[in-house]
């Protein structure tokens, strides 16, 4: 579907501009100038050898520029032997390289593929630290170096609408800026490796029931607010040199051969001069596909293996099919040379695409004889940056009355939850990781406190398909619980095991949505009955997302969310568990109380439109996560930036200094309590009087400050003019409304310590 006025947003700046200063004589919305210029965006770094590359594609035959636009194996692409070009070498994942799958999906024997496993996405999100995007980063562009591969298919940055979604542990967040801000150091990190990343999946791809061929419909409104923003400043912040366009449909085509998302927003409005992959058999047809946007066809041989392609279209060709290899049967491969040659206009596009996989090529030091930076693997500094994001990613949820920390002087510890004993890198689906090594919660448990204390352990529960609580596991573990001094309590979601039939044991998965929010397998009986058993009781959760603890969390004394947290997860949860580590991480998503009060249920139709399972209605619109729990006055579990500390943190007044259509607020934060620690100071807008309807505040800076007992900081926070802005359906662009505003700084989105009122 094509846009009434895709260029709008091409205005350039002085146009812009006078606009804006018009629009305040008015005092009507104003249209702002762009936070990212054209001199700034980070795009124009990729366009430095298109001489060289312009000459080179004058070299290739037809038949070779189409070779570059396709899958010529699982994770391989084009390569041309004649003109000195490589195939390029594509790798999962979002949090560590992934194990070989071989040219053929079959996997590869001894291969030195256990690598550094990271805290998944959400972990990383939740530490609300972008220099540890950059570090974690920097750990996958090594690791891929090393392994021979020129594109992670990372990061998963697709908004947490729900918290069903099977994939939301690969994910970042529900606020855009949140992701906006972690994107760009992650990006940073792969690509200063000279690794391309691979920013996915583009776009509306918020769920997994269906992912195959859900048509996703919002507003023009929160497409522009919510769902574009993490892309926009993926491509233009973080320089970007590759996306991943998504499975599903949106407004009615495809995603990856969408016009509307490839070519008017990503290539045109905010120059995108990278490359647009397809997900893994997302191409449907070989005309969209080359005229809208899609530069590399991958993984079409998965769909016609599982013959879930229309043949006749993939199969244009004159040859007969038997000799026909899967990869000459792609969208973009005999079809697609046979189209042009009918059709010589399309020779331009070609180029363009070939043109963006060189660019990429060059950018990745594939080309002109230059090297691959060798890259390390499974080095200490590795280990160490799994070990940091999982540490500052954990979330102190609750704790009464100071029972956390654990004293290390206790004598017995039950470790409680089959969790505790799991491994879970190889689980979730694409995004596995073959660790070197995972310690788990209890290894983490036993290395902390060696031969001091007696730790017992009882899983509770058994993980497997439709597994209901037992009765006799429960017993043993009340035993164990009784018996000791302090419970640690591990339980929440699983990842599955078995690739190929993921959904039978997982909860957060590639593939599948999550049944309810429930912890799986009895474990709400479980934990109450534990809790009951002894009350110093610390629950740990492991998880993708939200779980429903409303059951139970008035009984217990403290709960930690520790997501997937990685190699060193254990090591990391013991760390926050007995006070060696301070905790600092904050919800990147809001913990509703019941899966009911979620937007997405409340307002929207997750997971389709009654009666139409293959379409979906983002009526939920702008009010995703604490947009919607503020503006709609419903009391969350957990809110959306929470997380406590073992220590206690004072805001100083705030001052505002307001500018024509910015701000900057500076105010001093203390640390007034006994222990080391960092605090996310968080400043929300709120516009009161709009002329459209506007979430009660909206997250548009933050700042991880660390403080010893004692010390203060002063913090800066810009808010430029984007902070204000909606997007304006009848003008299709940003504006902003003159007018009052307010300014909410606090710890959480429900925690506001300070706020200030301005004009702008
Ligand atoms: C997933 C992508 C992944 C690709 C390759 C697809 O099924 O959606 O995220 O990168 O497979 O493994």
């Amino acid at each position: 579907m094509s846009h009434p006025f895709p260029f709008t947003a091409l205005l350039g700046t002085a146009l812009v501009c006078a606009t804006a200063t018009a629009g305040l004589a008015q005092n009507k919305p104003t249209a702002t100038p762009k936070a990212t210029t054209a001199a700034s965006n980070k795009q124009a770094a990729l366009l430095v050898n298109d001489a060289k590359i312009n000459a080179l594609i004058q070299k290739m035959t037809l038949e070779e520029k189409v070779s570059m636009l396709h899958a010529n194996s699982a994770f391989a692409a084009g390569g041309i032997k004649r003109l000195g070009i490589p195939e390029i070498m594509t790798s999962d994942g979002p949090h560590g390289v992934r194990p070989e799958q071989g040219r053929d999906w079959k996997g590869v024997k001894n291969a030195n593929d256990a690598g550094t496993y990271m805290p998944t996405n959400n972990t990383l999100a939740s530490t609300w630290n972008p220099a540890l995007g950059y570090a974690y980063g920097s750990v996958l562009g090594s690791e891929a170096n090393f392994r021979g591969k020129d594109i992670i298919l990372g990061p998963g940055i697709n908004i947490i609408r729900t918290p069903l979604n099977g994939r939301n542990f690969e994910y970042l967040s529900e606020d855009p800026f949140l992701i906006s801000k972690m994107v760009v150091g992650y990006i940073k990190g792969v690509q200063d490796q000279g690794v391309a990343a691979s920013v996915k999946h583009f776009a509306a791809n918020n769920q997994e029931a269906h992912r195959n061929d859900v048509d996703v419909t919002m507003s023009e409104r929160a497409l522009r607010e919510i769902y574009l923003p993490g892309f926009k400043a993926a491509v233009q912040q973080g320089g970007a040199y590759t996306l991943m366009g998504s499975y599903n449909k949106f407004r009615g085509t495809w995603a990856t051969e969408n016009a509307y998302l490839m070519n008017d927003i990503l290539k045109g409005e905010w120059g995108f001069k990278g490359l647009v992959i397809s997900d893994w058999g997302s191409v449907h047809d070989t005309q969209k596909a080359l005229r809208n946007g899609t530069d590399l066809e991958m993984g079409t041989d998965l769909a016609l293996m599982y013959k879930s392609v229309d043949q006749s279209a993939a199969t244009a060709s004159t040859a007969p099919t038997a000799v026909r290899s899967l990869y000459d049967q792609f969208f973009l491969a005999d079809a697609a040379l046979e189209a042009i040659k009918k059709d010589p206009k399309l020779v331009p596009l070609l180029d363009d695409k070939v043109r963006r996989i060189l660019r990429v090529m060059y950018a990745t030091n594939m080309l002109d004889g230059a090297k691959r930076q060798p890259g390390t693997y499974n080095t200490k500094e590795h280990q160490a940056t799994a070990l940091k994001v999982a540490e500052e990613g954990i979330v102190l949820l609750k704790n009464e009355a100071g029972f956390l920390p654990l004293k290390k002087t206790v004598k017995t510890i039950a470790v409680i939850g089959a969790n505790a004993d799991r491994e879970n890198a190889m689980g979730g689906g694409s995004a596995q990781v073959k660790a070197k090594y995972e310690i788990t919660p209890l290894q983490g448990l036993k290395n902390a406190l060696g031969n001091t204390a007696t730790i017992t352990y009882s899983p509770g529960y058994k993980i497997a398909r439709d597994q209901k609580a037992d009765p006799q596991l429960i017993a043993q573990a009340i035993a164990t619980a009784k018996a000791a001094d302090v419970v640690v309590y591990v339980g929440g979601s699983t990842h599955g095991y078995d690739y190929s039939k993921w959904s039978d044991n997982a909860y957060d998965a590639e593939g599948v949505d999550k049944p309810d929010m429930n912890m799986p397998f009895g474990q709400d009986e479980l934990v109450q009955a534990v809790v009951k058993a002894n009350s110093n009781t610390v629950v740990v959760l492991l998880g993708g997302g939200p779980i429903d603890v409303s059951a139970w969390v008035g009984q217990t004394k403290a709960l930690v969310e520790a997501w997937y947290p990685g190699m060193e997860g254990g090591n990391a949860i013991a760390h926050v568990l007995f006070g060696d580590v301070n905790p600092s991480g904050k919800l990147p998503f809001t913990f509703p109380v019941k899966l009911e009060d979620s937007p997405a249920l409340k307002l929207g139709e997750y997971p389709s439109t009654p009666g139409d399972p293959l379409k979906q209605t983002y009526k939920d619109d702008i009010f995703v996560g604490y947009r919607y729990f503020d503006t709609y006055k419903v009391a969350p579990q957990f809110a959306f930036g929470h997380g406590l500390s073992y220590t206690t943190f004072e805001y100083g007044k705030l001052s505002v200094k307001p500018g024509t259509q910015s701000a900057t607020v500076t105010l001093t934060v203390r640390n007034t309590g006994k222990t080391a620690g960092a605090e996310v100071v968080q400043a929300y807008v709120k516009d009161p009087q709009a002329r459209v309807k506007r979430p009660e505040k909206e997250l548009k800076a933050f700042e991880k400050v660390f403080l010893k007992p004692g010390e203060a900081k002063t913090v800066t926070l810009q808010l430029p003019a984007e902070s204000f802005q909606y997007y304006d359906e009848a003008t299709k662009q940003f504006v902003l409304e003159p007018g009052q505003f307010e300014v909410l700084v606090g710890s959480s989105s429900r925690d506001i310590r300070q706020t200030s009122n301005f004009k702008l």
